[in-house]
């Protein structure tokens, strides 16, 4: 029998707990199925009351998809995983069936611009006050927390600053002034090779699955890992009833196959992020570099101490929007896309993409502006990625 705790990640990320599945078949099977036959009324009525763990219908319960939750779960730590048809459904699905109307949270101001307009204009129209601060700032978390504090939300690689918090000093923090405050953190940048954060402190574990761990940029999912009784709540109210955004055993049996590659993918886009950081920071047209793995990054150490490598995201600052704008223009092997965590080098620009909801208050609230760009380095030889770059940048400053 294997001992999978103990066992290196790039074991991890290819073997799961399910080496082997029925019939002998290597790979885990598709279960192209709406709905699950029960042998007689009694066992489909003990399935519904709980008493037969078999599967009843595929919004409840999928085996390809119940697999890849239980991989999920494996990588992060975690009891248990609820798999969602994207990183939304899996937040919406996480927040509103643990908050409700009078309940107080915490957020942090540098978050995905949809996760930012579902904390500051959804969760207050149910009722729900949310206070944005900078988590990176423990004095800014001490004067937000409080003992009726529900939950606190952040990202351990925040879209898109790349500021990095630390995760045990504010989940030690709001768990000894608000015992029922649940610590909720994005690890999509990150991934669990870089940091699990349960093992830190934090409650739930949140994913965009569509980046880094399916990593092929063909599948958008969505994860939440914490421990039973929440994974509980997560599946049977914010899967079942409130969002139903199930994932498909298609995806499912996509991303389980996009897993197995994920140490060398990350071990690759890490070494090659690094690289193309160093050369931005020498870039005469670039102003400013946000990658946490320079030290020039103002969460450095904590970057140090928390992540195992750095990540695959860099943003850096042009001296103005136009040439920001004219850069991406004139790029011909980075790929002008949002999303992130694909073989392919993409590029985007979040003040008028991915943060297009914020106004500009809120961007600069959250650490950017319009002058930023932001870059998801891919598997390409890091070498061809500069030189695209400093041809962009040559092009621009004409
Ligand atoms: C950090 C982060 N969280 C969540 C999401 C939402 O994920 P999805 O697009 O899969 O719904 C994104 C999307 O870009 C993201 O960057």
């Amino acid at each position: 029998m294997n001992d999978y705790t103990n066992q290196a990640p790039a074991t991890r990320v290819v073997h799961g707990v399910h080496p082997h599945n029925a019939e002998g078949s290597l790979a885990t099977p598709i279960y192209q199925t709406s709905t699950f036959v029960f042998d007689t009324a009694e066992q489909g009525g003990n399935r519904f009351a709980g008493n037969d763990n078999g599967f009843i219908y595929s919004r409840l319960g999928n085996p390809t998809v119940r697999q890849l939750e239980e991989k999920i779960a494996f990588l992060e730590g975690g009891e248990g995983c609820v798999a969602f048809s994207s990183g939304m459904g899996a937040i919406g699905g996480t927040v509103l069936p643990l908050l409700k109307a009078g309940d107080h949270m915490v957020a942090d101001k540098t978050l995905y611009g949809c996760t930012f307009e579902l904390l500051q204009k959804t969760l207050p129209a149910f009722g729900i006050e949310v206070d944005f601060i900078d988590c990176g700032d423990m004095e800014q978390v001490k004067a937000a927390v409080r003992p009726n504090t529900r939950m606190v939300y952040f990202e351990t690689i925040a879209n898109p600053s790349m500021k990095v918090i630390d995760i045990k000093a504010v989940a030690d923090y709001a768990h000894g002034v608000a015992k029922e405050c649940l610590v909720v953190v994005d690890n999509t940048f990150a991934t669990p090779l870089l940091v699990q954060p349960l093992s830190l402190g934090a409650d739930i574990v949140v994913h965009s699955a569509t980046k880094y761990l399916n990593g092929h940029g063909d599948v958008v999912a969505g994860f939440s890992v914490s421990r039973a009784d929440l994974i509980q709540t997560i599946r049977m109210v914010g899967l079942k009833n409130i969002t139903g955004a199930v994932l498909g055993p298609q995806e499912a049996y996509l991303i389980l196959r996009g897993l197995k590659t994920l140490k060398v993918r990350m071990d690759a886009i890490c070494a090659g992020a690094m690289e193309v950081a160093k050369f931005l920071e020498t870039a005469p047209t670039v102003m400013k570099v946000c990658y946490p793995g320079l030290p020039s990054h103002p969460n450095y150490a904590v970057a140090k101490q928390e992540l195992s490598q750095f990540g695959g995201m860099i943003s850096f600052e042009m001296r103005s929007f136009e040439e920001a704008k004219k850069v991406l223009n004139n790029l011909h092997l980075c790929v002008l896309a949002v999303s992130l965590g694909d073989c392919e080098t993409l590029i985007q620009h979040p003040a008028s993409m991915t943060h297009s909801m914020c106004t500009k208050e809120e961007i600069e609230a959250a650490g950017f502006s319009d002058r930023l760009i932001r870059l998801s380095v891919g598997l390409e030889d890091p070498k061809d990625i500069i030189a695209d770059l400093s041809q962009a940048f040559d092009a621009a400053a004409k």
